[in-house]
């Protein structure tokens, strides 16, 4: 394990943090951001803690990854580790449960539309929407305190942002709606429900935020190339502008060892990027050996946590 900068404290592991109990993995596509979520909630789940790996990503690989058949919701994986993927009738069905039928009322008194298109419409078709409720619903669980730990896989770094992007979004957006709601001709009950429901829904977008800032601690995965590094600053960049910061960085599918010069020519390539890296970006930052076969099952997946979560002693710098 490498860390960029020696005036982090070296006390604890990479991955752990403060009270924040959230750990979100976020980076492009491919990087291993499933594999490192994976690692890390089998990681909490050793020490004892009773965690949950859950995934916002519409097209998931946590159960593969897992080997799991199970279909429970969470599924148990092993002792202390249970699993969540998120789907689309999960976000509709919050997003009912808080708003659905008073908006429907509200919305269906001059737009002639049934219940169930206008739920799937607003629920899941509008990504903003969708992405709020994503956020609400880990804020959900978190805050339930059924988990001791939980482990938030994402789909890769654009749509992600737009997810992050979202709470704040929503409330800046919502401000104009309530003045036009305000002045409609609707009837006094219809126009106080209307407002009323603006304002939850405001009250509820400042909740999602104020979870990100203050619960969820943010990981970054890339690996050792151009285009990934490329993207970094922008990624970092992103985050910062909603007061938003990055506490770990993996740098993963680093090659060791290299035994042949097609090998020899990666390594020296990616430990270039690397060392770029360690000049532009002042975190605590774990490195990840590239593995001659792919991160499959829980024998696998321990062996990047043991990386992960290596002694400090491990670490150079
Ligand atoms: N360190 C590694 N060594 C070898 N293969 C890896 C490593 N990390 C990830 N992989 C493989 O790369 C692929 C993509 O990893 P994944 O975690 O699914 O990426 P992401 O979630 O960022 O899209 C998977 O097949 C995984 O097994
Ligand atoms: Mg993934």
């Amino acid at each position: 394990m490498i860390i960029f900068n020696t005036t982090v404290p070296m006390t604890r592991t990479a991955v752990q943090s403060k009270a924040k109990n959230v750990t979100m993995f976020s980076g492009k596509g491919g990087v291993g951001k499933t594999t490192s979520a994976a690692a890390t909630a089998l990681h909490y789940a050793t020490t004892g803690k009773k965690t949950l790996v859950i995934s916002t990503d519409f097209t998931p690989s946590l159960r593969d990854i897992f080997e799991l058949e199970c279909t429970d919701k969470p599924a148990k994986v092993t002792d202390n580790l249970y699993l969540d993927e998120i789907t689309y009738s999960d976000v509709k069905a919050l997003w009912e449960k808080k708003f659905g039928p008073q908006l429907y009322d509200v919305f269906s008194t001059f737009v002639d539309i049934g219940y169930e298109e206008f739920a799937d419409f607003v629920a899941t078709i509008l990504p903003g929407i969708r992405d709020e409720f994503m956020v609400d619903y880990i804020r959900e669980i978190s805050e339930s305190g059924q988990f001791e730990s939980i482990v938030w896989d994402t789909a890769p770094a654009g749509q992600t942002l737009g997810l992050l992007r979202m709470p704040s979004l929503m409330n800046h957006h919502l401000k104009p709606a309530a003045r036009i709601y305000s002045s409609l001709k609707t009837t006094q009950n219809t126009k106080r429900s209307v407002l009323g429901v603006i304002r939850e829904w405001q009250e509820l977008s400042d909740k999602d935020m104020e979870f990100l800032r203050k619960d969820v601690k943010f990981s970054i995965v890339t690996i050792a190339e151009a285009l990934a590094v490329g993207q970094l600053e922008g990624i970092f960049a992103e985050f910062r502008g909603y007061g938003l910061s990055i506490d770990h960085l993996i740098v993963n599918q680093v090659v060791e060892g290299a035994d042949s010069p097609f090998l020899e020519s990666k390594a020296q390539m990616q430990q270039r990027h690397i060392a770029d890296l360690k000049r532009r970006f002042k975190l605590e930052s774990t490195i990840l050996p590239l593995l001659p076969h792919e991160v499959k099952g829980i024998e696998r997946i321990r062996e990047i946590e043991r990386r992960l979560f290596a002694s400090t002693s491990q670490w150079a710098g």
